[in-house]
């Protein structure tokens, strides 16, 4: 077959181990020395007033991601939809609106749809596709490719990485295009960029002490997965996968809603998985996170070095993750998120590249 498992049990975990390969795919595509190689006569950022991002599953929650770095980057207001409700919302589409798809399989029926409730409307149609003969890359002014290669397992996970990566490179574009971010700032989000296929690599080393957590967490009925800022859509898409390959209740929330309504769910029964790298944001989530544990919830700790020399105390687990710029995390941390579904999946036995009920592409309404 074209595409092999390459002596990996499953698809799933030939693609995790993938990312450092292919996100430096990426990364060797779009950078020309120190310039981001998106062509500005498609896509010309400073005319631009206003982003509309629309996707499903995954993609969706890279969008969530993307949003955080169009807006603290290049200080652009950005809307992000699931395309199955913006698609009837008739949603008012202004001139100076770009519209951006992302999808991985480029045939998702809803986000096409979308699109296509764009075209007439948007300045530009834009968008971010594994698969560039596809449909929605056809029907794009702009069509960005993520050269993350064929994705076989039904959860996505390099697209997810690779998506990520290049909406990273676009919000940069952006903040050059609309003077947000000086060079020098540009070129060092560039290098620490650049530092993502190693740092990735490293992080799979936590393999071992994923697979210990995971045969726990597969006696869990629900999991909560919690985290702020950045690491909020990262919290959905680590409870989206987990959900999907292991199915165990698992739901996200932002740590700050905690109090809103989740906590009354925790007790030692309760894993919770937050992540946290020790950014700006990090002593707020701890403090959530004391939260969890005075009510005995069992938490999981994902965190750098330095995050779990301070609070590391009192966790069930604590994940030690590569230090990494704070801008960056998501993708990173997305890598123990992957892995801490499938090693729950592997423990649960359940199908991990075919779950049931569930379809790599989704073709139909
Ligand atoms: C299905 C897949 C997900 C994927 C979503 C969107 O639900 O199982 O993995 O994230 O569709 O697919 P797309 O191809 O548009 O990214």
């Amino acid at each position: 077959a074209a595409v092999d498992k390459a002596g990996h049990k499953h698809f799933m975990s030939k693609e995790i181990a993938e990312q450092p390969t292919v996100i430096g795919n990426a990364l060797a595509y779009y950078l020309d020395g120190g310039n981001i190689d998106i062509p500005s006569d498609a896509l010309d950022f400073e005319q631009v007033d206003r982003l509309t991002m629309v996707a499903c599953g995954t993609a969706f929650y890279a969008c969530l991601t993307a949003k955080y770095w169009f807006e603290q980057l290049a200080r652009l207001p950005v809307e992000v939809d699931v395309a199955s409700e913006f698609r009837y919302r008739e949603p008012p589409i202004s001139k100076g609106t770009v519209a951006l798809f992302v999808s991985q399989s480029g045939e998702t029926a809803d986000t096409l749809a979308a699109l296509r409730y764009c075209a007439e409307k948007a300045d530009r149609i834009v968008s971010v596709v594994n698969v560039p003969e596809s449909s929605i890359a056809r029907e794009s002014d702009l069509a960005l490719p993520i050269l993350a290669g064929a994705e076989i397992g039904v959860a996505s996970t390099k697209a997810f990485t690779c998506q990520l990566t290049v909406l990273f490179l676009l919000a940069l574009k952006a903040a050059k295009a609309r003077g947000t971010l000086t060079d020098d700032q540009i070129a060092k989000h560039l290098a620490d960029l650049q530092t993502m296929p190693g740092l990735i690599q490293q992080a799979m080393d936590l393999a071992g002490p994923i697979r210990s957590a995971a045969r726990q967490l597969a006696e869990a009925r629900d999991i909560l997965f919690l985290g702020r800022g950045l690491m909020y859509p990262l919290a959905h898409e680590g409870a989206l996968k987990l959900k999907e390959i292991s199915y165990i209740h698992a739901e996200a929330y932002a740590s700050g809603e905690l109090k809103h309504g989740p906590i009354a769910l925790i007790d030692k029964h309760v894993p919770v998985v937050v992540m946290a790298p020790r950014d700006a944001l990090f002593e707020k989530t701890v403090s959530n996170m004391h939260e969890v544990m005075a009510r005995n919830g069992k938490v999981l700790l994902v965190t750098d070095r330095q995050g779990a020399d301070e609070a590391g105390d009192g966790a069930w687990k604590v994940l030690r993750m590569p230090p990494v710029s704070p801008t960056l995390a998501p993708i990173l941390y997305a890598v123990p998120a992957q892995l801490l579904a499938y090693h729950t999946a592997i423990a649960k036995g359940t199908d991990v590249d075919q779950p049931r009920n569930l379809a790599k592409s989704v073709t139909v309404e």
